[in-house]
């Protein structure tokens, strides 16, 4: 059988480095003592105020169809949010809905890239966005996030890399995995090759509730920059909702009329009875909410605390998100090898940097999505593990 060309774009360059969560996983199930340490997945429970709402719009027959770019309640409720948190005058209008912000980057992809535009993306970069822009036929430009200027672009280095076909400039801050976030230089670098350029900036935003040592800072933020920027956020991670797929793009209202069309033929609107659940998230402070963003804090204090000591291996210290980069480099192997000898030798499972790019061929990253007293088990198999290479 024949398929389109698409199909031949959707793999990502690192997906094998996801082997070792694959053979972790399959230890836990052979009754093994793995502590898995390989994916983003929040070890907290949805809070209950949050199903308790899903479960009684579900009672009332909240069962049908939507309109594909949200309905209103939950539309103006995303961009009252987005307006307090980023000062950018937002209105429903620039609001659509989505199955997540995976989805949001898919659809902010398609409305605004296509075969033979090139789109800029820092590196290491997360895992689906290659297949995204793949996805589009748009081609991939990469621009380093360098290790010695604490994973930040050199706005230099990303103004050398566009030409006259790129449309687009893709972040993610709090960035996934380096826990790096947009720095004002990088912020002012964005304004001003994008509006020099005609440029898109498409910015994820899904850890902006994990922030460690200073605010968030988003291309929302400067004027001049949110007319032409694509702001994806959801509630995944803030909420510990990842199943439940639901997330938003801030977009001008023209692009998010496009991207309704786009919902049109993909989802015909989300469910109902969980954009009532969202509409109770983002309109209520939830005490679980706050306790897992203080939780992901003293988590990351005490790996970085453990790792930092340890000698024969470091850590990267995040400034924001759910994840802390395992710094190996001296040890002389490579994130991969030590990642499944780690496994091997002391049942951790760490992913691999390789997944995200070369940039991170001696890092792996440590998901801090299980307690602070496995953790510290985790670091210290960790610690003896990178001991016995050193003996
Ligand atoms: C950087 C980044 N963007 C997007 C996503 C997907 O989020 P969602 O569950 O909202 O689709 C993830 C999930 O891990 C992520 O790390």
């Amino acid at each position: 059988m024949r398929y389109s060309n698409i199909v031949h774009r959707l793999d990502g360059s690192g997906y094998h480095a996801w082997d070792v969560h694959g053979k972790g996983k399959a230890m836990l199930a052979q009754g093994a003592d793995v502590i898995l340490l390989t994916i983003g997945d929040p070890d907290f429970a949805t809070p209950q105020p949050i199903v308790e709402t899903a479960v009684a719009s579900l009672r009332q027959g909240r069962t049908h169809y939507t309109p594909s770019l949200g309905e209103m309640p939950l539309r103006t409720a995303i961009a009252a949010h987005h307006q307090q948190i980023s000062g950018q005058a937002t209105a429903k209008e620039n609001v659509a809905v989505v199955a997540g912000a995976q989805c949001g980057l898919y659809v902010a992809a398609m409305a605004v890239l296509q075969a033979g535009d090139e789109v800029i993306l820092p590196e290491p970069v997360y895992s689906t966005y290659e297949p995204v822009v793949g996805a589009t036929g748009a081609t991939p430009v990469y621009v380093k996030l360098r290790p010695e200027l604490g994973f930040h672009f050199d706005p230099a280095e990303m103004a050398a890399a566009i030409t006259p076909r790129t449309r687009a400039i893709l972040i993610n801050t709090p960035h996934n995995p380096t826990g790096a976030m947009l720095h004002p230089e990088e912020l002012e670098a964005l304004a001003d090759l994008s509006t020099r350029h005609d440029l898109w900036v498409i910015s994820d935003e899904v850890y902006s509730n994990f922030i460690y040592t200073r605010p968030h800072l988003s291309p929302a933020n400067i004027p001049a920059l949110a007319e032409r920027s694509i702001v994806i956020s959801s509630l995944s991670k803030s909420h510990a909702m990842t199943g439940w797929r639901l997330g938003w793009t801030i977009a001008p209202a023209e692009l998010t009329e496009h991207i309704g069309n786009l919902l049109a033929a993909m989802l015909f609107g989300q469910p109902p009875f969980i954009q009532d659940a969202a509409l109770h998230a983002l309109t209520h402070e939830l005490d679980e909410a706050k306790a897992m963003g203080d939780a992901y804090r003293a988590r990351r204090d005490l790996v970085c605390a453990a790792l930092n000591a340890a000698g024969d291996v470091g850590c990267y210290e995040p400034e924001g998100g759910m994840y802390v980069l395992v710094d190996v480099r001296k040890t002389g192997m490579s994130s991969y090898d030590f990642g499944h000898a780690l496994l091997e030798a002391e049942q951790v499972a760490l992913l691999p940097g390789e997944a995200f790019g070369t940039t991170l061929a001696g890092y792996l990253r440590l998901s801090l999505t299980v307690p602070e007293a496995t953790l510290a088990e985790a670091c210290q198999r960790i610690q003896r593990f990178a001991a016995s290479l050193a003996r």
